[in-house]
């Protein structure tokens, strides 16, 4: 079981007109990962950025880009993401008919693998992948937008996946309304990356200053749940 909770801000909820900027800052802010949300419209029912703002952003953190696809077909897009600079890759259970596949490719590419799951999907989906996955994203909301509200049925599915890994060393990733207030029961359910959008940039542009007491805030409060004051 993972003893330090990573705080992965999500550049969704960032000012669009200066990502490499707010990549820089939330880095600066504490940042453990950088949370990259892709969506293609089809997927989800909105559009953000490509392999080429990953390639951008790259330049402005040596923190881990944490990709998250919310796109499908996915296949076809895994290396361009991988050669823009992600150092992982979460594919969507609900993305295709070969999950299997896309983790092998994603693997192959020497990237971290990552299986994403729908507040719908049941974690039976995961089963025969628990030992090709390096993280499991759990969608704390219904993915395609930033601001919206923490699911609290998904703390009970946290924890049923973090049993079904039975000891393995996966991360297991709240995204989606994750805030310093529900951060403690996320990771007493047993997640330890707490994704934040809007936690931690409000409306985006306010600065390393900003970001820094609001990622602490959040990092303060999930570990609270390992009765580790930081
Ligand atoms: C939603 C994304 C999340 C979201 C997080 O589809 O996967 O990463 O951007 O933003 P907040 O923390 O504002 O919900
Ligand atoms: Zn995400």
């Amino acid at each position: 079981m993972p003893s330090d909770v990573l705080i992965a801000p999500s550049i969704l909820a960032a000012d669009f007109a200066q990502f490499g900027a707010e990549t820089a800052a939330i880095d600066r802010a504490g940042a453990d990962w950088v949370h990259v949300d892709v969506m293609d419209g089809h997927f989800v029912p909105n559009i953000s950025f490509g392999a080429d703002v990953v390639r951008a952003v790259r330049r402005f953190t040596d923190k881990p880009l944490d990709v998250h696809l919310m796109i499908a077909p996915v296949d076809p897009y895994l290396e361009a993401f991988a050669k823009a600079g992600a150092d992982a890759i979460s594919v969507h259970v609900e993305a295709g008919p070969h999950l299997h596949r896309s983790l092998q490719t994603v693997r192959a590419l020497g990237k971290r693998t990552g299986a994403a799951i729908n507040p719908a999907t049941p974690i039976d989906a995961l089963v025969h992948v628990i030992d090709d996955v390096d993280e499991i994203l759990v969608m704390t909301v219904n993915p395609g937008f930033g601001g919206q509200a923490f699911i609290k049925s998904m703390l009970p599915k946290i924890a049923a996946i973090r049993r079904m890994l039975d000891g393995r060393p996966v991360d297991i990733v709240a995204d989606g309304g994750v805030t310093a207030e529900n951060a403690r029961a996320c990771v007493a359910a047993g997640a330890n990356v707490l994704v934040a959008g809007s936690a931690v940039f409000g409306k985006g542009g306010l600065g390393v200053e900003a970001y820094r007491p609001r990622i602490d805030a959040i990092r303060t409060a999930g570990q609270a749940a390992y009765g580790v004051e930081v």
